[in-house]
């Protein structure tokens, strides 16, 4: 007779985690998928990340999905890192192995995919502005690079920043994409992707861009994603340019991380179009 076996146990850390949409969509790819899997909410105290990983490890979990503020301790608790989540410097993904913990980052990837594949979009060969130089931009930088556009301007309001930023996207290869940092008032030329990774649309601010940036065929892309579109988009808008919110990299990124664990891709279109309604989006 066959036991019948438990389903394997997969989390999402964070600090706070009730308001995580990850539970949803991985229950949802693992029923589209056929998978035979559970993955639940987990909060660690603010001081008790590793402790979290190791109780759940102890337990028999097979892997982890880590978010604020936990993404640079996963990072450091990781034995083994995949050269993006190297780049990164940062971490979103777990996998147990043995004594082994493997930390990979899907943040850039599930970007790129949305870009690629859901809008349609090619990065290559494309002249890209990445807004912002802090863990959000790097977080995407090696996946963007490897789609090698054209070129890849980095621009934040804290040169510096940008700068450091540059010098890590040369140190792991640029190949033969232009690189260049710089401030807002440098800024020219129009781009055919613009990818906002300020936290300004947080608090619903605009980075300060000119309108020569855009076209009717520049996608703006912003990584936030809410009820209102971000100040970004609204801005982009009025420039005639394509728009898209960050959900479809939310939905990606995840489905990166459920294909790390399993090995089988999930299809996210129609997830993506269930969330949007659900969600109430523009
Ligand atoms: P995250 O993890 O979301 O990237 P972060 O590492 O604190 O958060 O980085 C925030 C980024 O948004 C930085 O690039 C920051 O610019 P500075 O490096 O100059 O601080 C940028 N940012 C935040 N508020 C902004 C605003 N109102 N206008 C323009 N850029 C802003």
């Amino acid at each position: 007779m066959n036991a019948i076996l438990s389903p394997d146990q997969y989390v999402v850390i964070g600090n706070p985690i009730a308001h995580s949409k990850s539970p949803a969509i991985h229950a949802r790819f693992a029923s589209l998928c056929k998978q035979h899997m559970e993955y639940q909410p987990l909060l660690a105290p603010l001081d008790g990340f590793a402790a979290s990983v190791a109780a759940f490890r102890d337990g028999g979990g097979k892997g982890a999905n880590v978010t604020v503020p936990f993404k640079l301790q996963a990072y450091a608790l990781a034995t083994q890192l995949t050269a993006r989540a190297q780049l990164a410097g940062a971490v979103n993904t777990l996998s147990f192995s043995g004594n082994e913990i493997f930390g990979d980052n899907t943040d850039g990837v599930g970007l790129v995919n949305d870009i690629v594949r859901n809008a349609g979009k090619t990065l290559k060969g494309k002249r890209v502005l990445l807004l912002g130089a802090g863990g959000a931009a790097r977080g995407v930088l090696l996946p963007l690079l490897s789609e090698q556009p054209s070129e890849l301007v980095i621009a934040n309001r804290t040169l510096s920043k940008a700068e450091e930023l540059l010098v890590l996207a040369q140190q792991h290869g640029a190949g033969s994409v232009k690189l260049q940092a710089c401030e807002w008032a440098v800024l020219s030329g129009r781009f055919d992707v613009i990818i906002n990774a300020t936290s300004a649309s947080l608090s619903d601010e605009l980075p300060p861009i000119s309108a020569t940036l855009f076209d009717a065929h520049t996608l703006a892309y912003d990584m936030m994603y809410g009820a209102q579109l971000t100040a970004f988009l609204r801005f982009a808008q009025t420039q005639g340019a394509q728009l898209r919110d960050g959900l479809g990299m939310l939905v990606e990124q995840a489905a990166e991380s459920f294909y790390i664990w399993r090995g089988v891709r999930p299809d996210t279109a129609m997830l993506l179009l269930e969330l949007r309604e659900a969600l109430e989006l523009p």
